[in-house]
């Protein structure tokens, strides 16, 4: 996991659709050149003491991790894109945003880092977006048109006026047709048909061999989940906003770590997490739910249980590396890289 730490300035501000705020952030330098990243990539905002469940705002806590999809074209290095949704059950972060941040600001800015790759080779890529979910399919519909490959988007919102970066869509969808490349944009606006979504009926009649991506909303991911369950699992791709499930450990073990050689107890209904801080362990941390990546920990020894989201059954396998916020050990004792 890259640590690398940013400091950028917030060059524009733009309200998007109902709720939802574009940010641009650039470096402080002029011709300075941002790390790479690739489609589906997002960045963790270190945003000043925002308050979240555990920390409310005025208790005087430090920064908060908050991640979120870039959605700008994968190889332009001089500006980092995002958008923020309004969550009306915002512990801090979101709202925040929304309330305080302004037009040269800085902020500081974890390197890209990416949960959810986009597979440039595939025949064909169906996209299923919902609300915010859109932030990182843009970016990889970007990409796969940069490198002229065939895509189609089914982008569903509650109402039209929910509907975020739909005359770029709309662009790149005339960009696709009139190249060949499938290219089809269907915005599903709940409100005007009278249904969500045909989740299942629409991957039933896709082509062999497609590849199909969902974020979005829990209810709809849901959906796609039980609709691709008969797909090979390398043509599937998902990314959570929230957790499935709430994690929480329903036996007790010790957590060894390496580098102190401190032993923390772990009790049964606490998070890993959760015993690191009480112990005075500072762990970065963004999402608490599993879904982020932000804070992954090398397993030294032990077998985790893991219960997050980002890590795929080859390096769940592996058993080396922790999402400490939610996943727990199926040993009595773990010891980390801490
Ligand atoms: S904090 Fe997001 S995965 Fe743990």
């Amino acid at each position: 996991m890259s640590t690398a730490l940013l400091t950028l300035r917030v060059r524009a501000l733009t309200w998007e659709a109902e709720g939802i705020l574009g940010i641009e952030l650039v470096p402080l330098q002029p011709n300075t050149l941002l790390p790479a990243f690739e489609a589906g990539a997002h960045i963790d905002l270190h945003l000043p003491g925002t308050g979240s469940a555990t920390h409310p705002p005025d208790a005087g806590s430090g920064p908060h991790i908050r991640s979120y999809s870039l959605l700008n074209a994968p190889g332009e290095r001089q500006r980092y894109c995002i958008a923020v949704n309004l969550d009306a059950a915002s512990r801090g972060g979101s709202r925040w945003i929304h309330e305080q941040l302004r037009c040269g600001q800085t902020l500081t800015v974890g390197a890209p880092r990416n949960n959810f790759p986009l597979n440039e080779a595939a025949p064909l890529s169906v996209f299923f977006a919902g609300g915010i979910g859109i932030t990182p399919i843009l970016g990889m519909i970007r990409r796969l048109e940069a490198i002229g490959r065939p895509w189609r988007l089914h982008y569903a919102t509650r109402s039209a006026i929910h509907a975020a970066y739909v005359s770029e869509l709309q662009a790149l969808s005339e960009a696709g047709q009139a190249g060949g490349r499938d290219g089809a944009l269907d915005l599903h606006v709940d409100a005007d048909r009278g249904r969500v979504l045909d989740i299942a009926g629409l991957i039933a009649a896709l082509p062999a061999g497609t590849h199909v991506y969902c974020c979005g909303p829990l209810g709809m991911l849901g959906a796609f989940e039980a609709a691709t369950a008969a797909l090979p699992r390398e043509q599937v791709h998902l990314e959570y906003f929230a957790a499935k499930e709430a994690a929480a450990t329903d036996g007790s073990y010790v957590v060894e770590l390496a580098r102190s050689g401190r032993t923390v107890p772990v009790q049964p209904g606490r998070t890993l997490l959760e015993s690191l801080e009480g112990a005075g362990v500072e762990v970065l941390y963004s999402c608490r739910e599993g879904i982020c990546g932000t804070c992954e920990v090398k397993v030294l020894a032990g077998t985790p249980d893991h219960r997050d989201l980002v890590l795929s059954e080859a390096e769940r396998a592996a058993n080396n590396r922790i999402m400490v916020c939610c996943s727990g050990a199926k040993t009595p004792k773990l010891v980390l890289d801490l």
